[in-house]
Parts: structure tokens; sequence; C-alpha cells
């Protein structure tokens, strides 16, 4: 094992073949219309020089042989034929030393040794040989904690009504990185108490690094360096990065703060969505920091991307503020051509933006050192999408398009701490909620899910039109985009949305869907999107999983797998009732998937014996011990 060169396999080559995928995109886009909802013919500028946007669809897909599985309101996962399952690591199984087993009762000191609740986005980093060569069969797992739910942590079941009920809440978020081994009959287990096993909760000690690292805006009472903040909460989706580190992404902060009612809150208070009661989850009257009357600028230390290095157990984890504080749902990194760091993240609300950081210096291979400082410093953009197809990414820095002290911006901090507004002042566009963004592994190409927005339409801030092509939009849809000149650091990108999600069995017209859309591997609500190394994306779904009305047929939340190139979607998922699904990640040889269940409802895996179902991650194979999808 060596802690250095982890993951070289896993570097973006964009000298993969570029050629055969550009003609095979240009094809697509010359065959048929996709979808004929907002028109996005400008696009074709960049993805291959036709009027109209379209899949091959025609062409059959090469991606994926197994065949798309019915959707079911089932209490289990449902996986196709010749693909199996088995838990993984489910809320509360211990992982460091002294931890526990699980079981309802469970105070604080249990849950900061256990694997804490609501899993969601994680990375698999493989250990290496001595020699440096990867060791397929051992691997650190990194995975979010996103939140809890009263009515399973607390026997109670309901708000926090304790110090010590507040402190075992703390201490079920957060991130948990525990190893795992394969054993000969292909079965990954995780490995309780080995030596890279952490939990970094909402106690565990992380530094600001970057332009707000030490600013006014992050000095508290108890840290008036400015640097050294108290855990990590709302850890929403992932990013990795090809040094070897894991991304993880501050999402609803926000829901975690309050104050006593009739406490003045500041107008970059609200705009996060700080009040008086946050969600409900009552940690204020009990630990003062949450306390927005005693400690307002302790909210300005949530709602980074915060870098961790699972090879290296010492290693404090970094938030990064020059990637810009909104609710980061997850954060897709790439190399640009130029060898610079881009990492697109959005900002997961009604009405929010899509952002693309992009590092001042550039990525070295073999100087792991030099590259654990690639995201200190850089320069952050917000998209702004015409209508046509045409794009531009406006520049959110000191000095650049207004953002100056005349217009209420007092320096490059205080952009970065208030993103958001900054983003408005230019003039972005406004989303239908942005979650996970997805690179393409060979080509320049990106892709967004827009989870739903159904304020679209019905506020003049948030006008029907673009990429939101839809009043009252409950369904959700994916866009594209690729840069210009396949430079990621380019002002301009051409986008076209590659999937709309509908009901075309109880729905005509645009809420029926894009043509890739079909009565069989129809969803709603897409969320988690990822790439696998072979190019299949990867699309997990969090929505309305009633069956009823506009959602009839839909069934339980799932998992589908689509060809980003012809346009073809299977869905290979069903999770249990009442969950999301959510995370997902690969062993190196992808023979392995790891995905989450995030807060199931019914019995499953195993609520009969445990007093309550448990969010957990399961690992899915292949009988014959194929590659997953292929
Ligand atoms: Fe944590 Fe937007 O999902
Ligand atoms: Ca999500
Ligand atoms: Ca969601």
């Amino acid at each position: 094992m060596s802690n250095h060169i982890p993951d070289a396999s896993l570097e973006p080559d964009y000298n993969e073949n570029p050629v055969e995928f550009d003609r095979l995109i240009s094809k697509a886009i010359s065959r048929r219309s996709l979808i004929k909802i907002g028109s996005a013919a400008g696009a074709a500028t960049f993805l291959g020089g036709t009027s109209s946007l379209a899949m091959a669809f025609s062409q059959a897909t090469t991606l994926m042989s197994f065949n798309n599985i019915p959707a079911n309101t089932a209490d289990t996962i449902t996986l196709p034929a010749g693909y199996s399952y088995d838990v993984l690591m489910s809320w509360g199984d211990p992982v460091l030393p002294g931890a526990p087993n699980f079981a309802r009762n469970n105070d604080a000191d249990a849950q900061a040794g256990q694997f804490g609740d609501n899993t969601d986005g994680m990375e698999m980093f493989h250990l290496n040989y001595a020699d440096g060569s990867v060791n397929p069969d051992r691997a650190i797992l990194a995975v979010n904690n996103e939140y809890y739910n009263d009515e399973f942590i607390f026997e109670h079941g309901e708000a926090a009504k304790t110090l010590a009920d507040v402190r075992k809440g703390i201490a079920a978020h957060g991130v948990t990185l525990v190893e795992m081994e394969r054993k000969p009959n292909g079965q990954w287990v995780y490995l309780k108490d080995a030596p890279m096993n952490r939990r970094l909760h909402g106690y565990a000690a992380f530094e600001l690094t970057g332009p707000v690292a030490g600013s006014e805006y992050v000095k508290t009472s108890t840290d008036p360096s400015g640097r050294r903040v108290l855990g990590t909460f709302n850890n929403c989706g992932s990013g990795r990065t090809p040094w070897g580190t894991y991304l993880t992404c501050e999402e609803n902060f926000n829901g975690y703060f309050g104050a006593p009612e009739g406490t003045e809150l500041s107008d970059a208070q609200r705009r996060y969505g700080l009040s008086e009661s946050g969600f409900g989850y009552n940690w204020w009257p009990y630990e003062e920091r949450f306390n927005l009357a005693k400690e307002p600028n302790e909210a300005n230390r949530f709602g980074w991307v915060v870098e961790i290095d699972p090879y290296n157990p010492d290693a404090r984890p970094k938030k990064r503020t020059a990637l810009g504080r909104f609710k980061h749902e997850n954060a897709a990194m790439t190399i640009n051509r130029d060898g610079r760091a881009v990492v697109y993240s959005g900002d997961d609300e009604r009405g929010e933006f899509l952002y693309k950081f992009v590092s001042r210096d550039a990525y070295r291979p073999n100087d792991r050192a030099h590259n654990l400082t690639l995201l200190e410093q850089g320069t952050l953009y917000v998209a702004k999408f015409h209508d046509g197809g045409a794009g531009e990414w406006i520049e959110l820095s000191y000095g650049q398009n207004g953002l100056n002290q005349a217009n209420g911006f007092e320096n490059e901090a205080d952009i970065l701490v208030r993103a958001r507004d900054a983003a408005s002042f230019v003039g972005a566009t406004t989303m239908d909620r942005p979650e996970w963004v997805a690179c393409h592994p060979s080509s320049p190409m990106v892709f967004c899910a827009l989870t739903n927005n159904t304020r679209r339409g019905t506020t003049d801030q948030q006008p029907v039109g673009g990429p939101n092509p839809r009043a009252e939009n409950q369904y959700g849809q994916i866009v594209r985009w690729m840069p210009e000149n396949r430079d990621h650091a380019s002002r301009r990108f051409g986008w076209d949305l590659y999937a709309v999600a509908g009901n075309p069995v109880v729905k005509t017209g645009a809420y029926a869907g894009s043509e890739n859309i079909t009565a069989d591997n129809m969803f709603n609500s897409p969320d988690g999107l990822v790439f696998d190394r072979f190019g299949r994306l990867w699309i997990q779904t969090d929505g309305n999983y009633s069956n009823e009305g506009d959602f009839a047929g839909q069934g339980n939340n799932q998992m589908l797998c689509a060809d980003p190139v012809t346009g073809h979607i299977r869905r290979f998922l069903v999770g249990p009732q009442g969950c999301e699904v959510t995370g997902l990640t690969f062993s190196d040889d992808h023979r392995t998937m790891l995905v989450g269940i995030q807060h199931p409802a019914g019995q499953w895996p195993n609520a009969a014996r445990d007093g309550v179902p448990r969010s957990s991650v399961i690992a899915v194979r292949r009988n014959d011990g194929g590659v997953i999808g292929a």
C-alpha cells in the first residue's frame, strides 16, 4: 500500500478517440429533433454544425446490454436479470474501534464511531501495492452522511429535545471513510477498525482555505482567526480529483441554524434561506454556534466544497472557498486541455444557478503536493443560457461585471460568501434546481440534472424558457453542454436538453417528456448523475413515488442508465419504498457498483430486526462477474 500515487487511471484522457465522439454527436444532432419544446438551434454551432438538435435515436446503443426493468412499488431492490446485490454498510454500523453495533438508543458517542445517517454521494479510492500499482481488491470508501430523520434517529421520534439529542444528531452528519476488501468470492466487505477509517462529523476539525479564509465574514467568538471550523453538514453529492482526493459538498446548511423570534436577519442571510426556525432541527437552543443572534458569521462557514485526502488520516479536511458559497449539490471535476482544474457545481434550490470554477494553476501529473493546492485559487463563473442553444459563463470576480463597492460588493471574499447575490447581479439564468453535474470521461461534454421546479413560471424571477422550458415543472430535465473549442475555460458553450422527463401515459405535449422518454422507462426528478469510465450515464431519482396521478406508472425512486450519444435510457434499478436513490461509485474494474439507498421508509433492509429502516450502501454485481451495465 502506498499513500501517494492514487488513481492515476482515472485521469481524464481527451485524446481517447475524440474525433469519433464528435462525429457521433454531429450525426446524432442531424438526425431528428430531440425535443420540440425550447428550440436550441444555436447549440449546433458548437455541437456539430446543423440546425436541429436530436439524438441518434434510430441507431442502436452499444453501451448497454441489460434489458430495461419495469417500474414497481415493491419494498425491495429490483435489478435486471443476471444481477444481484448485498448490503455493504447501513446507518449505525460500527467503523471505529470501540463503536457498538447499531441500536436505536445509541448515544452521540456511539454514533460518532458508526456510519452516519442518510448515505449520499460517495467515491471509492483504491489502495496501491508497494510498487504503486492499483490493488484491485482493497479500497477506501468515502461516503457522505447528509442529514437525519427525527422519526428514526430519536426514540421519541420528534425534533431534538435535549443536548444529548443534538449531540447525537450532529455526530450522525458529515463523512464516513472506511476501508473495504474484496473477498475471493467477489463480495466486498468493509473493515471495522481499519487504519484509514474516519468519521468527519459535525464536531470534527476543518480548515478554511482560499480567498475567504481569515476574512471578517467568517470570524466567530470561538474562532477569531476565521480559519478553523467545527464540522461539516448536509453533505450531499460528491466529486473526486485525479490526485486522489474526495470532494464533499455542503448543501442545505441553512436548516440547522435558528434564532429567537424577532431576531433581525440580513438580506444576505435571508437569501441563503436562514430563518428563525430553520428546518426545525432545534439545535440552536442547545449549541450556541447555531444561534444566528449570537453567532451571525457561523453560517458563513458552511455552504462550501470540502476537499478530503482519504489516503492521509492525519490531514485536516479543507473547505475550498474559491469555489463559492451556495447549496452545493456535487462537484464535477475535469482537467481542462490546458491543464487547469475545472469544477462544475449546481446550487440546488428553485431558481438558483449553475457555476464553474477554473483553477489559477495547472495540474501537474506526479506532483501531488502541488495538486493538493489547486483548488485554493482560481476564478468562479456563473452560467447564463440563451434561448436558441448558446450560453456564456459570467465571471464573478471583484471589479468585473459591476461587482464592486459602488454596487455593494466589498471584495473578493464578500463575493464568494454571497455568490448567489453576485450571480443575481450579473443576470445569471435561474434554473430548475440544479442537482448533480457529470463530466463525460473522454469528451468535453457535461450533463446536469435539473430535478424539478414547481415554481417555474409563477414568478417574474423564474420565467419559462431556455433549459427550463415548462411552467410548474414537476418532472425535471437533463441539460448538456459542450464548451466552445472543447475548452472548459472558454466563456462560451452550446447546450441542449438531453432528456425531458415526463409521463407519456397520462400527459400529452411538453409534460409527456422528450422522445427518449417512454411508458417503459419514464421517471421523475433526476438527481444523481454519474458517468462510469466507459461513458455510460447513470441517472438516479429523488422524486414523487406515489405512483398516482401525474406520476402513475413511475413507481419507486430508481436508477437508470443512458447512452449520452444515442439518447437511449433504460431502467436498471428500482429502490425500496420511500427511499431516494443517491450516490454511486465503482470499483476500479467496474465489476462492482456501490449505490446509496437513502431514507428507506418500509421494512428494507431489515426494519423488523432493527426497529427502524436504515439508509444503506449496497454493492451490485453481475452474477457472471462481468462489467456492470456492459
Ligand atoms: Fe441533497 Fe439536492 O440533494
Ligand atoms: Ca441530491
Ligand atoms: Ca433531490
